[in-house]
Order: C-alpha cells, then structure tokens, then sequence
C-alpha cells in the first residue's frame, strides 16, 4: 500500500518500508514540510518492529536538488539561528534501523547531505553529487563539510565543497562516497535487495551493528573498539543469537525473530 504525503510517498514490501521524495515541481528541494514528512515516516517505521530496513530515495531527476533555496533567501540570521535551522534533520541520523539510500541524477547540497545521512549508500550511473553552496555565499548546512570529508578524505571535500563542483557516481565510487553503482533502471530493485537481505538479518544485531559503524565516525579507536565489544556482548542476550549460532552448528539457516 502506498500512502501519499504532500512530499513524499511512503510504502511498505514484506520487512522493507520506503520513503520516495516526491516534491517534482523543486526537484525534491527540503523544504520545512518535506523535512517533517521525512523526520515523521522514518520514525514511525523505526517505532515498528516488522520493519527490519529503510530505503529513501528520490523521484523524476533528483534524489534532492538541496535545501530548499526559496524557503531560506530572505530570512537573516538572527531568525536562521533562533530556528537552528536544519537541525530538525539530525532526528533523521536517530533512526536506529539501517537505512538504505538509493540515489540517481542530482543530490546537491542538502540532497547530498541527506544521502550521507543513510546507511548504505547506492547509486544510480546517472548520479550527481556536489556541496554547490558556496555558489550561493554560504556553505553546507546539514553536516556536508563533516560527513563529506570523513567519507571522501580532505583533498577531494575541500574541492566539491570549495568549488561546488559535482561528482559523477564512479567518482563517487572510486572515491568512497557510494559502496555500489548500478544502471539507473536497476536502482530501486537493488536498493530493495540490500534492504530485504538487511531486514532478514536479525533487527537487534543490524541496530547494534549500525550503531559500532556510526560509533567509527565519533570516537577513537580505542573507544570505538570497546563500544563494539561491549554490543558484541549484549548481542548474547538475545534469542537471535542463541538461533543464529545453533543453525550454524546444525548447518541449516536460522530463524531470526528480532528479539
Ligand atoms: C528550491 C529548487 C532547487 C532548490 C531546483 N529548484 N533546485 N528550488 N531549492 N535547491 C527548482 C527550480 O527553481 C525550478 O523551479 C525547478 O526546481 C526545476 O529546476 P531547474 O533549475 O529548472 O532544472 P535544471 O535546469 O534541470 O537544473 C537542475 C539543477 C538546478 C542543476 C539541479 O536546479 C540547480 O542548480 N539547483 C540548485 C542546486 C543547489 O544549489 N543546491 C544547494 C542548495 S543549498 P521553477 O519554479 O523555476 O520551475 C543547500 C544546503 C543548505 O542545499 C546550506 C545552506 C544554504
């Protein structure tokens, strides 16, 4: 079943719920009602425990053309700062369940931000990426100049976010940004296989493993290290390990149920 919202359309296959941006008339630009819309779908599918993975992903030419230009032109600081405006999208980067993300043609500034926001990032071969900001005066926002730098490196941030040049989806590949680029007719079938092999997982061990990887982009190493130890721990405490191990030990496959 499809539900429609005034931005986005939100769906549901087998353990998989989807969240398509559908604002066609901006190219999907973020603005204040799609950010609640996104913030809203998410957390309802985090809240629901048939749900084991996420796809976002975007319609027509853009996953996410950026923030929305036009909301934000005329106001001044003192509103932006009083507003703390985008930090509604760090509730987004909270969903605990794995979220996959599924990009073809633009994701520029916050399209691009929001795309390093999830999990796993795939691309479509016509895939956009660029921090454009700068040739609006300012600079990323929804963490681009952070996520960006520590998925690609100093060298090629500086660039994308100084120039506002965009990057291809094989750049975007060779460079770390996606982990997989397939034709743009396979998007969403790939993107769906990723989520249903996610989903079929057991949900505490792919929550526990989402929070050890993310855990890699805030701590040190030896903190990172003990973090994963001590989740790799806790794991013993549920039913899905006890199955996961015995199947591997009667060499059939196990069957998870997510507590
Ligand atoms: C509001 C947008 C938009 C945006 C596109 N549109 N991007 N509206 N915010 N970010 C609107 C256009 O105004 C236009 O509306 C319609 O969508 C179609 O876009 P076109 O430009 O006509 O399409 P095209 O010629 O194909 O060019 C595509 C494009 C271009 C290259 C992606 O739209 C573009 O450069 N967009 C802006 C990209 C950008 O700078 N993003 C970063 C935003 S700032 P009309 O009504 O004319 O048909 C950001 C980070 C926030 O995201 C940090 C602080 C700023």
């Amino acid at each position: 079943m499809t539900e429609q919202h005034e931005n986005i359309r939100v769906e549901t296959r087998g353990r998989t719920g989807i969240i398509t941006l559908h604002r066609p008339k901006a190219l999907n630009a973020l603005d204040a009602a799609t950010l609640r819309e996104v913030v809203a779908a998410a957390a309802a599918m985090d809240a629901d425990p048939g749900i084991g993975a996420i796809v976002l992903t975007g319609s027509g030419k853009a996953f996410a053309a950026g923030a929305d230009i036009k909301e934000m032109a005329d106001r001044g600081f003192s509103e932006m700062f009083r507003a703390d405006w985008f930090a509604g999208w760090d509730a987004f980067t909270r969903v605990r369940t794995p979220v996959v993300g599924a990009v073809a043609g633009y994701a520029l500034g916050g399209g691009c931000e929001l795309a390093m926001m999830c999990d796993v990032l795939i691309a479509a071969d016509t895939a956009r990426f660029g921090q454009p900001e700068i040739n609006l005066g300012v600079i990323p926002g929804m963490g681009g100049s952070q996520r960006l730098t520590r998925a690609v490196g100093k060298a090629k941030a500086m660039d994308m976010v100084l120039t506002g040049r965009q990057m291809d989806a094989a750049e975007a590949e060779r460079a770390g940004l996606v982990s997989r680029v397939v034709p743009a007719d396979r998007l969403l079938d790939e993107a769906l296989e990723v989520a249903g092999t996610i989903a079929a997982k057991s949900l505490p061990a792919a929550m526990a493993a989402k929070e050890a990887v993310s855990a890699a982009f805030e701590t040190g190493l030896a903190q990172g290290v003990l973090f994963e130890r001590r989740l790799f721990h806790g794991l013993f405490a549920t039913e899905d390990q006890k199955e996961g191990m015995a199947a591997f030990a009667a060499k059939r496959e196990p069957r998870f149920t997510h507590r």
